[in-house]
């Protein structure tokens, strides 16, 4: 049984002022012991996260491909790990388009994470165009293949489906469309490592909020949420931990 990850992403958002936010989102996290709570912070945030919010996972949001060298401006994984990071995301979308990462980045940026011993939360998704042309699960299915550490398993590693067009759009893919990818994500991970795919979290993340994260999070192989913006208030993101929370425990999620 895959224990269920709410992880946050705090994207180029907050500020120390900003972290009693998360003092309150780690109360509860503290309080459901049967979900797992994590937030990619800003990586100036990570050292006074770690410091002040006990009980929850603080990360970061990417950490570079190389170990070490001439690249300003960006943090290698050991420096996040340093900092008290113990986690990171690679591959979002707005990297991969913003900043050019390709799937051979993202596949470093994931080994390089590991070796320093952080988690590592791996994102795919397709665009609007793609799904609209029927090739959203050939375009996941190859981001993955392409974007995949060479050796991997469910104790460090997991996906996050983010949709492009779902990304602070406030629109979200239908729960069934939702299952078959996540479906599609798994059986491209056991071509790969086999019957161990099945301790891989797989988390659904765009335009998530507490009106559907119930309903998502029921939804066959989605074992968690990647949350934007509703998780920079604490008044937004505990209901999402609650929901994720009640379903592991077997109560009503809504
Ligand atoms: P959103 O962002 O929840 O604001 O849509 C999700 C993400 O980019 O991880």
């Amino acid at each position: 049984m895959r224990r269920k990850l709410v992880a946050g992403n705090w994207k180029m958002n907050g500020s120390l002022a900003a972290l009693v936010e998360l003092d309150a989102i780690a109360g509860a996290a503290s309080r459901t012991p049967t979900v797992d709570v994590a937030m990619a912070v800003p990586a100036t945030l990570i050292a006074p996260a770690v410091a002040r919010a006990l009980g929850l996972m603080v990360g970061a949001q990417d950490v570079h491909g190389a170990p070490s060298g001439p690249h300003t401006g960006c943090l290698s994984a050991a420096m996040v790990r340093e900092a008290g990071a113990r986690f990171t995301i690679v591959g979002h979308s707005e990297r991969r388009a913003d900043q050019g990462e390709t799937d051979a980045d993202v596949r470093a940026k994931a080994a390089r994470g590991h070796e320093q011993g952080l988690s590592i939360i791996l994102c795919v998704g397709e665009t609007l165009a793609q799904r609209e042309a029927g090739r959203a699960e050939a375009v996941v299915t190859a981001q993955l293949n392409g974007s995949l550490p060479e050796v991997f398993d469910g104790a460090w590693l997991s996906i996050a489906y983010e949709p492009v067009w779902a990304i602070g759009t406030g629109r979200v893919p239908s729960v069934g469309d939702v299952a078959a990818m996540h479906a599609t994500i798994r059986a491209t991970l056991a071509t790969g490592i086999g019957q161990r795919a099945s301790a891989v979290r797989i988390l659904y993340g765009g335009s998530v909020t507490p009106n559907n994260a119930a309903d998502l999070l029921m939804t066959d192989n989605v074992d968690g949420a990647l949350v934007g913006g509703a998780s920079l208030t604490a008044g937004s993101f505990m209901p999402i931990i609650a929901a994720a929370a009640a379903i592991s425990e077997g109560r009503p999620a809504k």
